[in-house]
């Protein structure tokens, strides 16, 4: 991990520098590829910001196994979890530069490359369940959005599930009202933070690594998550309360840069797309059955009192966060909102 840390503080520093050249010319990035021709093997960097032990770093890992045993060894998969390599941002840059081979950041980090609607993903309420998000995914919805990322060099090769996000904070959270006034943490996202607008709350955008700090020494009162991300990232120990809200869905997009991805062998090019795949099915396996125990986890452990709301509790959520849906206007198309609100919840 120490040497992961010193590469992370040389590369960030490369890309404070600025320039593409730099970066790939010191890093022998686009070398990678001629690397394979002289029978060493393409090593792919993945970098990730959570934990390794969460469904997205097992299946980062999963990812690296299969593709290096499809490959025979000539693809070689460095796996960084924990933002080891790069925070949130950063990380994207990274790619764009070809610093990092592989990123599996969340949608709503996907808009701070100039494309709003990837933010529909966060609008609240939005799918019914896992099986909604994965058919919208999946289907002409999903693919639409991830060629958008061509034109920035970028290349979508798969989404990866997570779940429903819970609120936390240093009080209860039983009804909207309670998170007026609160500073609370969200991701990148202008929905993101319109959403806790309208809840009176005030959003602080900050990357994952940064959370815990910042509750533990009171500069936040709250945050939203998924569960394994609260446990893993120890956030339930320095909150009170947790509430079941399920208000709004983390998934992310496997992301590869495109240069690198074109200039790879043809045949090795199939073998990565079909460990992908399979990393995929096993994400998506984990998800919600590693949510389901790290909130059992939480609440075991005794550090917050978990709350979980009733249907008609769950009512005042979705009337008081229905307006956020309007205002997204500016950035998210109103045709992809009620395309994407017609595909996530369609009647029972
Ligand atoms: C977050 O920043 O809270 C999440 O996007 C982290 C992750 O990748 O699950």
């Amino acid at each position: 991990m120490t040497s992961h840390r010193s590469q992370f503080d040389t590369r960030r520093q490369l890309l404070k520098a600025g320039g593409a050249a730099a970066c790939l010319g010191t890093l022998g990035v686009s070398g990678a590829v001629g690397a394979a021709a002289r029978n060493r093997p393409i090593l792919i960097e993945f970098s990730h910001v959570v934990s390794a032990d969460t469904a997205k770093g097992r299946a980062a890992l999963y990812f690296k196994a299969l593709a290096e045993e499809r490959t025979g060894g000539r693809v070689r998969v460095e796996v960084y979890p924990d933002s080891t390599l790069y925070k949130d941002r950063e990380e994207l840059e990274a790619l764009r530069m070809g610093a990092v081979q592989m990123l599996a950041p969340s949608l709503s980090k996907l808009s701070a490359l100039g494309i709003g609607d990837f933010e529909v993903f966060d609008l609240p309420f939005l799918f019914r369940d896992q099986a909604a998000f994965r058919s919208v995914a999946e289907g002409e919805l999903g693919q639409r959005l991830l060629q958008r990322l061509v034109p920035l060099g970028l290349q979508g090769l798969a989404y990866w599930d997570n779940g429903f996000k819970v609120f936390t904070a240093n009080r209860p959270i039983q009804a909207p009202a309670d998170l007026r006034g609160l500073k609370v943490r969200v991701q990148a996202s202008r929905t993101l933070v319109e959403q806790m607008r309208v809840l009176g709350a005030q959003a602080s955008v900050s990357p994952l690594a940064d959370v815990f700090e910042s509750l533990k020494s009171g500069r936040l009162d709250g945050q939203e998550n998924v569960p394994t991300n609260i446990h893993s990232q120890r956030l339930h120990e320095v909150q009170s309360h947790l509430s079941v809200t399920r208000h709004g869905y983390l998934a992310y997009a496997v992301l590869t840069n495109r240069q690198f991805w074109e200039r790879l062998p043809l045949d090795i090019r199939g073998h990565l797309q079909a460990a992908m795949r399979e990393a995929t099915r096993f994400a998506n396996q984990l998800a919600q059955a590693d949510n389901h125990q790290a909130l059992q986890r939480i609440a075991a452990s005794g550090k917050v009192t978990v709350f979980t709301p009733q249907p008609q509790q769950l009512r005042q959520w979705r009337e008081a966060l229905a307006p956020v849906d309007a205002s997204t206007r500016g950035w998210i198309d109103p045709q992809l909102v009620a395309a994407m609100r017609r595909a996530g919840a369609p009647p029972l």
